[in-house]
């Protein structure tokens, strides 16, 4: 943090110049990781400059990130940049409402996310990962994000609505996969939204596509609903008025629940197998432990404890390689951050990206070490130089799902097979509103 004597409330920072018209969008666009990255070196805990839609301020310090997400949070709402990108696929679902709909859907949500029920969806992960294993070949090459993209997306159908997706889960993921692709187009962000321009169009037919099989979905749950779940619990839910949730409100958050719950959870699968390829002492290290602590049987809720060294890197690659690479918000009314107003309107940046290779909270923060995350080392971070799944309020409400599912899907897949890297495979990623590969990561999996 800055020791100077803090400057005039109303001064902007400093922080990139940028060209006319789109500002910095270019630069951004061209290599989002290396913007981010450098306007931090360069310009410090917090930086700013002008884009064609206000003002952006890049957040660079944890106790700053913590004042907006945390303490201060009442203050901010995720913004129109953050409704802009995904409004058009989740609508009013839980990640895009604000005040009273959000509390209302974070209510409703929130059971399915107990502790005790999340133990519930545990064997179900390992039979959904063990039935992926048995199409896998020894000495075939597969490719790995793939794969996970569709456990992932079957995991949370089954436990979230009770559903097993299998005849659709290309249905919804390529449309999906069609929807985060289209919507960081720049011509999204500085055309009018009234052109139709090819991205948009993509969008439109994503939607289209999705909406044909979710309300299907979630038509054929209401003739049949079966047991508690999360679609059960919003057919039977109320909204301020005292009326059943419409067919659409239904429908924005089974999208919402699809889309957050199953890509962050793959990405951070495909960044920890690539890891591990690439350091076969802490691959060696990781079977090690799963030998030891499960001796050949499926891992189940009870091993978990005894998962340590799962654990330190499943946390590490999501250090390194967090699956959500920045969160942003808007101010509603100003806020002082490091003596410098934030005008409401104003988009506030935040990057775990950034933050998590920062070399003030990380020793040699560019290696892959799961054994720097001991007890001691996690006491003395600061809160917010680690938020993979961000914090305060509105913290990702499947954390606890999230952890639990990677732990076990990396113990059932490293218990079976040794994965190795397609020779020549590097992981390039794009900045959506999540940091996706743009290439293949094709692996060869070699049964122990
Ligand atoms: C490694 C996996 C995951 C990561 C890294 C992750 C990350 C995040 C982050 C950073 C946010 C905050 C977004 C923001 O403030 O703009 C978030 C929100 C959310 N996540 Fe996750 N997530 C993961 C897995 C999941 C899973 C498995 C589910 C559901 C099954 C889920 C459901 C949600 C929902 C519904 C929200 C919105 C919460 C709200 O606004 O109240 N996420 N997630």
């Amino acid at each position: 943090m800055s020791s100077d004597t803090p400057p005039t409330s109303r001064e902007m920072p400093p922080g990139p110049d940028g060209l006319p018209i789109v500002g910095n969008y270019l630069a951004f666009a061209r290599d989002p990781f290396e913007f981010m990255t450098e306007t931090a070196r360069e310009y410090g805990d917090i930086a700013a400059w002008e884009e064609l839609d206000g003002p952006i301020y890049q957040l660079n310090h944890p106790d700053y990130i913590e004042q907006v997400l945390v303490q201060n949070n009442q203050n901010y709402i995720k913004g129109q940049n953050f409704q802009k990108t995904l409004g058009p696929i989740t609508g009013n679902g839980i990640l895009n409402s604000e005040g009273a709909v959000w509390r209302r859907n974070r209510h409703l949500i929130q059971p399915a996310f107990h502790p005790d029920r999340i133990q519930e969806y545990a064997t179900m992960m390992t039979d959904s990962t063990e039935a992926m294993l048995e199409g896998w070949d020894d000495g075939e090459t597969r490719l790995v994000h793939e794969d996970m993209m569709t456990v992932t997306l079957k995991i949370v159908a089954r436990a979230l609505f009770g559903v097993d997706i299998e005849d659709h889960v290309h249905a919804i993921g390529s449309a999906l996969e069609e929807f985060m692709e289209a919507s960081e187009s720049l011509s999204n962000y500085i055309l009018p939204e009234q052109i139709p321009t090819p991205s948009r169009r993509r969008i439109r037919q994503a939607r289209e596509r999705l909406d044909a099989v979710v309300y299907d979905l979630i038509e054929e749950r209401r003739a049949n609903p079966g047991e508690q779940n999360v679609l059960a619990m919003l057919f039977e839910a109320e909204d301020e008025n005292g009326n059943a949730l419409s067919t659409r409100q239904i429908r924005d958050e089974v999208v919402t629940l699809l889309l957050a719950g199953h890509e962050t959870t793959a990405l951070s699968l495909t960044f920890t197998m690539y890891a591990l390829a690439r350091h076969p002492e802490v691959e060696s290290k990781l079977v090690a432990e799963l030998d030891e602590e499960l001796n050949g049987q499926t891992p189940t809720m009870a091993d978990i404890p005894n998962l340590t060294y799962t654990e330190q890197v499943v946390k590490e690659s999501m250090r390194l390689y967090p699956p959500v690479p920045g969160i942003i918000r808007e101010p509603v009314k100003p806020d002082i951050i490091d003596g410098y107003e934030i005008p409401p309107g104003a988009t506030v940046r935040m990057h775990q990206w950034v933050v998590h290779r920062d070399p003030r909270w990380y020793d040699d923060p560019l290696a892959f070490e799961p054994e720097r995350w001991t007890d001691d080392f996690e006491a003395d971070l600061p809160k917010l130089a680690y938020f993979p799944f961000a914090a305060g309020p509105r913290r990702c409400i499947g954390d606890r799902f999230a952890m639990l599912e990677a732990k076990l899907i990396l113990a059932t897949v490293y218990q079976q097979f040794h994965l190795e890297l397609t020779p020549g495979t590097e992981l390039d990623l794009m900045a959506t509103v999540t940091a996706r590969p743009k290439n293949e990561i094709p692996m060869t999996v070699h049964r122990r």
